[in-house]
């Protein structure tokens, strides 16, 4: 198995509420209890639909957000740890989805990408060198350095994103839906340049996405969340061909099926809402809308458990449930 770099332990963040200034203020609980491990040189894709904490882990993992609890580690450095902060700054870069709205729209973008590269002491020359050599791993072609962001295309603004987040040789990159915002034409495109600029230079991702054949595509791993928590976790073919949990499958439901023989399998699909992740909440985060939930599923929160070659899922009745094939 290949080696940790990212760790994750029993990380929690919670949102206290405007309303709750007083003593026992509601919280919202954005994250809740994650335990995750991110291999060096994998892509592990992160679904789940929206507000089930998604963005909320990456930001605590970038730094950008103190968590209420737990701890994240990269190469046994603590992320959060203040001293270290120069350092780590350079571990983590992140790629998020509107990058019109993540670049300066007063500056080119050479000079985008020179200004970290200047707060990090790099002289003019080497912040040269540095920036060609990038924009030339990205395929950002050299006449469009200086061209400010509104002369480029939604595409060609992603690849400036991409070089700045890559620029300081990062081990871990953080995707948040880095093609949502592309047109249907370049998000194949710029996904491709992304599993190209992985391969030639071994760099690890953490792929946000809502797109379920997007994130197989891109997944070596996938991890799938719900209400802030982590329902199931395991590789890709597995996950999609041998999934256990039946938040997995009322998703998966909604992705038409690769082969045509599976056209007419039976559909679970996700009625009602996302509950409330506010106050109180026992039992299992999934039973308000699981279509095989049982008394005691209400009461007993279920444990992530392994069920053997890395493939863990939160359900207690995992080993039980009859799911048709994919
Ligand atoms: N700064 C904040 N203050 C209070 N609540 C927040 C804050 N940020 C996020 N939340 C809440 O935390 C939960 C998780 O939000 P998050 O943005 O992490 O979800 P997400 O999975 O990224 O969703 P999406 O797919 O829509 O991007 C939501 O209920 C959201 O309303
Ligand atoms: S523990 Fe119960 S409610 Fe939760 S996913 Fe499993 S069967 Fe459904
Ligand atoms: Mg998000």
């Amino acid at each position: 198995m290949s080696e940790t770099l990212l760790c994750i332990e029993h990380l929690k963040k919670y949102f206290p509420l405007k309303s709750g200034l007083k003593k026992n203020a509601a919280f919202v609980r954005a994250v809740d209890d994650v335990t995750l491990d991110i291999h060096a040189g994998e892509t592990l894709g992160l679904v789940g639909e929206s507000g089930s904490g998604k963005t909320t882990l990456a930001k605590m993992i970038l730094g950008l957000m103190e968590p209420t609890e737990g701890t994240i580690t990269l190469d046994g450095m603590d992320i959060h740890d203040r001293g270290r902060r120069k350092e780590l700054s350079h571990c983590v870069g992140a790629v998020f989805q509107d990058p019109a709205s993540s670049l300066n729209p007063r500056a080119t973008v050479y000079r985008s990408l020179e200004r970290p590269l200047e707060l990090n002491g790099c002289s003019k020359g080497d912040a040269r060198d540095l920036i060609y050599e990038t924009a030339e791993k990205v395929n950002l072609g050299r006449e469009l350095l200086e061209r400010f962001p509104y002369e480029l295309s939604g595409g060609q603004q992603q690849r400036v994103s991409i070089a700045r987040a890559i620029l300081l040789k990062p081990k871990l990159l953080v995707l948040d839906e880095p093609t949502s915002a592309l047109d249907v034409s370049v998000q194949a495109q710029t996904l491709n340049e992304l599993l190209d600029l992985q391969q030639k230079f071994g760099l690890t991702y953490l792929f946000i996405t809502h797109n379920l054949s997007v994130v197989r595509y891109m997944s070596d791993r996938i991890c799938v969340m719900y209400g802030g928590k982590v329902m199931e976790l395991g590789e890709a073919e597995e996950i999609y061909g041998h999934y256990r949990h039946p938040y997995t499958l009322s998703l998966l439901s909604s992705v038409p099926p690769l082969h045509p023989s599976q056209r007419e399998r039976k559909k679970v699909l996700l009625t009602g809402d996302m509950p409330s992740l506010i106050g109180e909440l026992t039992g299992c985060r999934f039973a308000s809308r699981c279509p095989f939930a049982q008394e005691s599923c209400r009461t007993e929160e279920p444990p992530f458990r392994d069920l053997g070659e890395g493939h863990r899922v939160a359900c207690s009745l995992a080993e039980t449930l009859d799911f048709p094939n994919r």
